[in-house]
């Protein structure tokens, strides 16, 4: 199995090394087909033989990126990884976001990590409530996002309904590169607008990239007759109201490209490539905290975007993966944190390539180097080489919306749970709260959805081999307390009260926010600030 392409032999060209690379992820509704589209992706580049190899959920062969048992058991994706291949003279990098709700701010990290998106829509279906969401999350951070509508090869909703759909819910204008001959579900070919021609149907057997065939108008219009006509009416139709391709439109994320295709037959996956590498924003200087651009030639500098452990349950290791921003970087370099100051040695840096794990040697701007044994390291670090230092901004914690005391359900076993849970919490599998009244012993876990809670519970015990209970809390509201001093004021309430985060930020519990309403109105001088809601 080859890997990809980290560097052209012998290079250092830094720029020219950045500019070779797109680093995206797909975001899709669970079911849209995000891991038959990624085998596809790979397919295509002829990394892997056989669809099934890369990634997968229950039943597949070789499932690879969704590495806990609770995962395989429940056929989601919460863990994500990073692919690496070659495509040509491109070095793509695939970034996979967890699929369910209950894990955006995870999805979130991984988001903060890419260049651009591939929103996955199932034409039946169209637009889902976590397509809405995780695109609110590009639209914040301003990600561009190229749709790929997806399983045309069986019934779903009209072409044009769907474009307009991109429009009215989220306000995309489509531009579509490709438009499907044939309703859904009885799909003859696709036109391909840039090239004037009609590439065929042919559903590709046993997960396998078959070539293009493409037929000139004349030939197109006597094969298909009727359908082809119709695709060309309504592609014109949205051509002509303004959906031409406009690249400034789409790297200002006011505009998608649209694609159709059928990822489990292979269709239409070649093109998406393709528009890749033809349109998509390669990387560029990210903004350090003093708003300055880092060029992508200045030192190596890199930030955490997701730690993980227990990818290998032979080992459970830590990982933590960074998101090369600048520079070069090598294996065995000694890098600052730029949170704690203090060298580290990348001594064992690797690619993940679903199960398969490869030494990292070199890696450039846009590239994901996954830190084994990183202990030290936390989400929304910075790594940097030489001087002077830089510091990316960190990453935001979502306001938590549902709370758990956990405790050891073994007494005995109190030394790995405190360790369990701080991991956990360094980590981001949950936010873990603490508060002298409540005492070491029994922290508050936190987290957006509740499955983040049995994530934390699986861990905890099949990792760190300490059991928790959980005793769920009435809260649904937090604020940061943005001054320790009016601590008092929040915990006298019986209603609410303040717990202080991993990271040192105080936030202030209540049961409903009309609570938190009554207490700032009793007492205005109190400050709560907002944090930042769930989808940014
Ligand atoms: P996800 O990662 O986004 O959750 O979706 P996944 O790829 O697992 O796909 C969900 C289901 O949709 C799978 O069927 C998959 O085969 C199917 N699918 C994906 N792309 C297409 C497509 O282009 N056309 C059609 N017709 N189906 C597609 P499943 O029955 O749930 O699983 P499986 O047994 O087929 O793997």
């Amino acid at each position: 199995m080859k890997s990809g392409i980290a560097a052209r032999p012998g290079s250092a060209d830094v720029s020219g090394e950045a500019e070779r690379r797109r680093t995206f992820a797909v975001i899709s509704h669970p079911d849209a087909g995000k891991s038959t589209l990624t085998e596809a992706l790979a397919v295509h580049a002829e990394v892997i033989a056989e669809a099934g190899a890369v990634h997968g959920k229950s039943g597949r062969r070789g499932v690879t990126s969704d590495w806990l048992e609770m995962e395989r058991a429940r056929g989601i994706s919460i863990t994500s990884a990073a692919l690496q291949f070659a495509y040509g003279d491109t070095v793509i990098n695939l970034l996979d976001t967890p699929g369910h709700a209950d894990f955006s701010e995870d999805t979130y990290r991984v988001l903060s990590a890419v260049d651009s998106a591939v929103m996955l829509v199932d034409a039946a279906k169209g637009l889902e409530p976590q397509t809405l969401k995780l695109f609110d999350v590009c639209r914040y951070r301003g990600i561009p996002v190229i749709t790929f509508i997806n399983k045309w090869d069986r019934p779903g909703r009209d072409a044009l309904a769907l474009c307009d759909e991109l429009i009215d819910r989220i306000g995309l204008a489509a531009m579509p590169l490709t438009w499907p001959v044939g309703p859904a579900g009885q799909l003859r070919g696709m036109l391909d607008l840039a090239e004037g021609n009609t590439i065929r149907y042919q559903p590709a057997a046993g997960g396998g990239a078959a070539p293009d065939l493409r037929l000139d108008p004349v030939r197109a219009e006597a094969e298909f007759g009727e359908d082809w006509r119709r695709a060309r009416e309504e592609a014109d139709l949205l051509l002509a109201a303004g959906g031409d391709f406009d690249l400034t439109r789409f790297t200002a994320a006011t505009a998608t490209p649209v694609l159709f295709g059928a990822a489990v037959r292979n269709f239409g996956v070649r093109r998406l490539l393709d528009l890749l590498v033809g349109v998509a924003p390669g990387p560029a200087p990210r903004f350090d905290t003093e708003e300055r651009a880092r060029p992508l030639d200045a030192p190596f500098s890199a930030f955490v975007f997701k730690v993980q452990t227990g990818m290998d349950p032979a080992h459970r290791d830590q990982v933590a993966f960074a998101r090369v921003c600048s520079g070069v970087f090598e294996r065995g370099m000694v890098v600052t944190n730029a949170t704690t100051r203090r060298p580290f040695a990348t001594k064992y840096a690797q690619q993940l390539f679903g199960q398969q794990r490869s030494t990292v040697d070199i890696a450039f701007p846009g590239d994901v180097v996954g830190l084994v044994n990183a202990t030290a390291l936390r989400v929304g670090d910075t790594l940097y080489a030489g001087k002077p230092p830089v510091r990316f901004p960190g990453l935001p914690s979502f306001a938590p919306a549902h709370f758990a005391v956990a405790r050891p359900a073994d007494l005995g076993r109190a030394k790995q749970f405190r360790k369990g849970v701080e991991k956990l919490g360094a980590e981001g599998v949950v936010q873990v709260l603490r508060s002298d009244r409540r005492g070491e012993a029994a922290p508050v876990l936190a987290a957006v959805g509740p499955m983040q809670f049995e994530v934390a519970a699986h861990r905890m015990e099949h990792e760190f081999t300490s059991p928790i209970r959980l005793e769920h809390l009435q809260y649904r509201a937090a604020r940061r307390l943005a001054d320790p001093a009016q601590r008092a004021l929040v915990d006298a309430g019986r209603r609410s009260e303040v717990l202080t985060r991993l990271d040192g930020t105080d936030l202030a519990l209540f049961v409903e926010e009309m609570d938190l309403r009554l207490l700032c109105r009793g007492n205005p001088e109190l400050v709560l600030e907002p944090l930042v809601a769930e989808g940014g």
